[in-house]
């Protein structure tokens, strides 16, 4: 066994297609570059969430191993911050057990993890995860991974943690009863946004409907809806990513636009929270 190992894992972002991507949607979700780093070593922490419990156990190491967790992704907001830390605490504790894992098993062990945070996840979080990139996702299918020579930048915006989990706003979309128009409406995004990233067209009217319709599934809070407003007067596409929120915030955002710098400005003025990032790289 080795004594000091590491691994590290990337967030992701859902571009298109959350929450009807439940309902066997196809949805767009690509890796970005933060992401979490664990260590096995001696003076790790003691103190573990049952998510890094679940993961150690599924990995098959011992409950008593110590490790050091850093994330650069917030909790809860979109960033697929559950799926990234359970691959990355389990690469780490099959490297140090000399049994390293490959992506395949690393899937199916991170969605058993999954589970436990999510209920009845489709699998897209872990997806991205461990196999990285730009990738078109239909629950139970193999994925399909999608190539683009330029990157497209965007903004990810805090509109606010949410304070309900994504179990909780997935059982408030299967209580909407327009759910099914809605989810179609979403799915039929998806599939046009697909081809039009392959073609590196412009996306920012297909990320407006798509954030428009989550809007109406009823999984943006009030402070969400009107930043996207604002922003959307500014010639900005805005949708949120990820499961969304009510009470508190909604999570992350993205915001696509031909030129960051009035939208950053404003962001600035309201010490609203962004940062710049990108898809297109794996
Ligand atoms: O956990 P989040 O916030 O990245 O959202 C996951 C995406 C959902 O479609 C809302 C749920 C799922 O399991 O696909």
């Amino acid at each position: 066994m080795m004594d000091k190992v590491s691994a590290s894992t990337r967030g992701k972002v859902i571009l298109f297609g959350e929450h009807a991507v439940v309902y066997g949607k196809m949805a767009l979700v690509a890796s970005i570059s933060m992401g979490v780093k664990a260590q096995v070593e001696e003076s790790g922490a003691a103190d573990k969430s049952e998510l890094v419990k679940k993961a150690i156990e599924v990995a098959g190491g011992d409950e008593n191993i110590q490790l050091r967790i850093e994330s650069e992704l917030p909790i809860g907001s979109g960033l697929g911050s559950s799926a990234a830390v359970s691959a990355c605490v389990i690469k780490a504790v099959r490297q140090y057990l000399g049994e390293p894992v490959d992506n395949d098993e690393l899937f199916q062990l991170t969605m058993e993890c999954e589970r436990l945070a999510h209920g009845n996840p489709s699998g897209v979080d872990p997806a991205c995860v461990v196999y990285g990139g730009l990738i078109a996702f239909i629950k139970g299918q193999p994925f399909e991974r999608l190539q683009i020579k330029n990157k497209v930048k965007f903004l990810l915006v805090n509109s606010g943690q949410p304070s309900e989990s994504t179990m909780q706003m997935v059982e408030k979309v299967a209580d909407n009863s327009r759910k099914n128009k809605i989810i179609e409406e979403i799915g039929e995004i998806a599939i046009l946004a697909k081809e039009e990233i392959v073609r590196e067209r412009d996306i920012t009217e297909l990320i407006n409907r798509n954030g428009l319709l989550l809007e109406e599934l009823g999984v943006v809070g009030l402070k969400a809806k009107k930043l996207s407003q604002k922003l959307r007067l500014m010639g900005a596409g805005v949708k949120i990513t990820g499961a969304g929120g009510l009470t508190t915030g909604s999570g992350m955002m993205i915001v696509v636009a031909p030129d960051f710098a009035k939208i950053k400005e404003l962001l600035d003025n309201s010490q609203i929270d962004y940062f710049e990032t990108s898809i297109g790289e794996s």
